[in-house]
């Protein structure tokens, strides 16, 4: 497998208002989406609808409606789903509002992608096969550790630390697992523990070896071995920034695995470099549209975004 995901999967369920309410504030929808959506789920179908040639998705559903349709996106895109396991809890579900500036406010009901803390044999062999591993942080993070510990000695592990929290105990033996972290300056300051954002970069970078932080319309900052690079993003008026971060996570790792770079090699700098720019305009092309598994773009739609903002230079 080029790209494995191991993480969540949700049925979104969007309400369109034209700002976020307050809290005690109610405040009336002008309309409601049922979705594809999770992190994980977005993830994977970030990877392969950016061409990577094999893409598997490890996770959990319930064994009810949502579950299945799930599933059978995820197959439409073409994504291996044979580790995506049935368990007793309901399919995990995010209730999303999204503001007519683009901006959302996600509550998620973990459920069924709070049900396992280790992987099957199968599941293990899935993510023993793979290229590059992708995580996240809306599974548990035991969970995480597991994939991460299941994987091959020269495949990558991409976390995204997303949602994050401060990494205590578990998390923090976490990042010694990782092979390159991706955050946004939220999750940064969180994962670092640092009120200050050049302060966090310092402390993770020195830790990692290899740095991603996404900064919205700023593009993105990369640092490898101490070495940085900043790429900067594709213009673009939001319309629904849900799961941007999440094609810029696929479309990245769907990237590294096609350049067949390996952890260790030398110049990775350039390699990540070329890896965001064109997760920058697949995340640029998704902010443009609604929805979250709904607005990833093709391979196809990304080279054409890069193509003309090449032109106009
Ligand atoms: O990152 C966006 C995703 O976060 C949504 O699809 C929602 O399911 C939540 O998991």
């Amino acid at each position: 497998m080029n790209v494995v995901v191991v993480g969540s999967v949700n049925r979104d369920v969007v309400a369109r208002v034209a700002r976020i309410p307050a809290p005690g504030e109610t405040v009336l929808a002008s309309g409601l989406a049922r979705t594809g959506g999770g992190k994980g789920a977005n993830q994977a179908v970030a990877a392969a609808r950016a061409g990577a040639a094999e893409v598997a998705f490890v996770g959990a559903v319930g064994d009810d409606p949502d579950g299945t349709a799930l599933r059978d996106g995820l197959s439409t895109d073409g994504i291996d789903v044979a580790g995506l396991e049935v368990v007793a809890d309901a399919t995990g579900t995010a209730l999303i509002s999204v503001a007519d500036d683009g901006e959302n406010a996600i509550v998620v009901v973990a459920g069924a992608n709070a049900a396992r803390t280790r992987l099957s044999e199968s599941q293990r062999a899935i993510v023993g096969g793979a290229q590059v591993l992708v995580t996240q942080l809306e599974v548990p993070v035991p969970l995480v550790r597991a994939a991460a510990a299941a994987r091959g000695d020269r495949a990558w592990h991409v976390l995204n630390a997303a949602p994050s929290s401060p990494l205590v105990a578990d998390g923090n033996a976490l990042l010694a697992e990782v092979d390159v972290l991706v955050v946004n300056e939220h999750e940064l300051r969180d994962i670092a523990g640092a009120a200050e954002v050049d302060h966090a970069v310092d402390s993770l970078a020195a830790r990692l070896p290899a740095l991603v932080v996404t900064l919205g319309s700023r593009g993105c900052l990369i640092v490898v071995s101490g070495a940085r690079r900043t790429v900067s993003a594709h213009p673009v008026t939001a319309v629904d920034t849900t799961g941007a971060g999440d094609t810029f996570c696929g479309v990245f790792a769907a990237s590294l695995a096609r350049s067949g770079a390996l952890p260790g090699d030398g110049a990775l700098l350039e390699v990540f470099a070329e890896a965001a720019r064109v997760a920058s305009a697949a995340a640029a092309l998704a902010v443009g549209r609604p929805g979250a598994q709904d607005a990833v773009p093709t391979a196809a739609e990304v080279a054409e975004v890069i193509a003309r903002s090449e032109e106009s230079r």
